[in-house]
């Protein structure tokens, strides 16, 4: 079986209040990724601007970065072999309008709002989900879980726990 691949998904304010929409993608990330943090933050407007820094300038910055702090977010550092790839399929297209076109039941396609409101975020390479877990998790030694858990969670025994959203070892 192919090692775990990390990546960040970051559930946006509007899914947190949405409770159809937050049920529904909790499903679907806990039946297709092994759970490894989970936690719910409020960002303020300078960390919200300092996680989209590469986006500085662009039109939509002021407005994506506002948003991120009208409520809370949920993130969660999930894995699969596949997870930074197979975790940006099921969202989707970034564009809202294209996901109903192309994909109606991506996550995107199904509860997106707007392309500022799309949902929820994914890491797009290693080197970003190495870094965009750092940034919401700095406890979190990526070299560490490589090496000392990573098999754990492919091989088990792990379990579900549904109040921690995380899986944990099993006992
Ligand atoms: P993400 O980073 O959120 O997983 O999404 P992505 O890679 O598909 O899109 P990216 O280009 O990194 O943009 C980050 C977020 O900025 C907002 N955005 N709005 N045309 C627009 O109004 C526009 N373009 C991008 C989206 O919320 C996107 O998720
Ligand atoms: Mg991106």
């Amino acid at each position: 079986m192919q090692k775990l691949q990390l990546t960040l998904a970051i559930i946006k304010p509007h899914a947190v209040k949405n409770p159809v929409a937050l049920s529904y993608i909790r499903n679907v990330i806990k039946n297709r990724f092994v759970v490894v943090k989970t936690k719910r933050v409020n960002l303020d407007l300078e960390s919200a601007g300092n996680f989209y820094k590469e986006h500085a300038g662009k039109f939509f910055y002021n407005r994506l970065v506002t948003f991120m702090t009208s409520g809370s977010i949920d993130l969660h550092v999930i894995g699969h072999a596949n997870g930074i790839e197979l975790w940006r399929r099921m969202l989707g297209p970034t564009s809202v309008y294209k996901a109903q076109f192309q994909n109606p039941y991506c996550l995107r396609g199904m509860f997106g709002i707007s392309d500022t409101r799309n949902v929820a975020h994914g890491s797009d390479s290693n080197d970003s989900a190495q870094r965009e877990i750092k940034f919401f998790f700095p406890d979190f030694s990526f070299y560490k879980w490589h090496t000392n858990d990573e098999e754990r969670y492919r091989k088990g025994p792990i379990i579900f726990n549904e109040f921690l959203f995380q899986h944990v070892r099993k006992l």
